[in-house]
């Protein structure tokens, strides 16, 4: 039977502040410049959604498109348009809010969701040329 990996892409739009308290200041601005900002800044991010599996005999499918997209808009996209991840995101709550923890959470939330299908890979951008991804190690 055929395995077919199928993605879904969706846009939000955050504020975050990349800082570590247990660093100084001092430290912080050196470690993450720019995103270290005390009144944060937005990014435009991208978060690609990726589920792997058989291709159903009755619906030509691996997963419904309409109902991927219901997932990660109830998930992750309501939690974060519009938000700041460093306050009001619980998903990131006591999370750094780089684009490598936020892609984390986004699995943990994701997962358990999407079952019994299966989600193979999440990639998060952060702007058109940065972007993280991950496959649940
Ligand atoms: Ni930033």
């Amino acid at each position: 039977m055929p395995i077919v990996t199928v993605t879904r892409r969706l846009h939000f739009n955050a504020a975050h502040r990349v800082h570590n308290p247990a660093l100084s200041d001092e430290e912080n601005l050196r470690l993450f410049g720019k995103c270290n900002n005390p009144n944060w800044h937005g990014h435009n991010y991208m978060l690609d959604v990726s589920v792997t599996g058989p291709v159903s005999d009755r619906t030509g499918y691996v997963i419904d498109l309409g109902v991927l997209k219901r997932i990660v808009q109830e998930q992750v996209i309501e939690q974060a348009d519009h938000r700041n991840f460093n306050i009001d995101v619980a998903f990131m709550h006591d999370v750094i809010p780089t684009s490598e923890n936020i892609v984390v959470q986004c699995w943990r939330v994701l997962q358990p969701a999407i079952a019994p299908a299966t989600l193979s890979r999440l990639v998060l951008w952060e702007t058109p040329n940065n972007y993280v991804e991950y496959s649940g190690e």
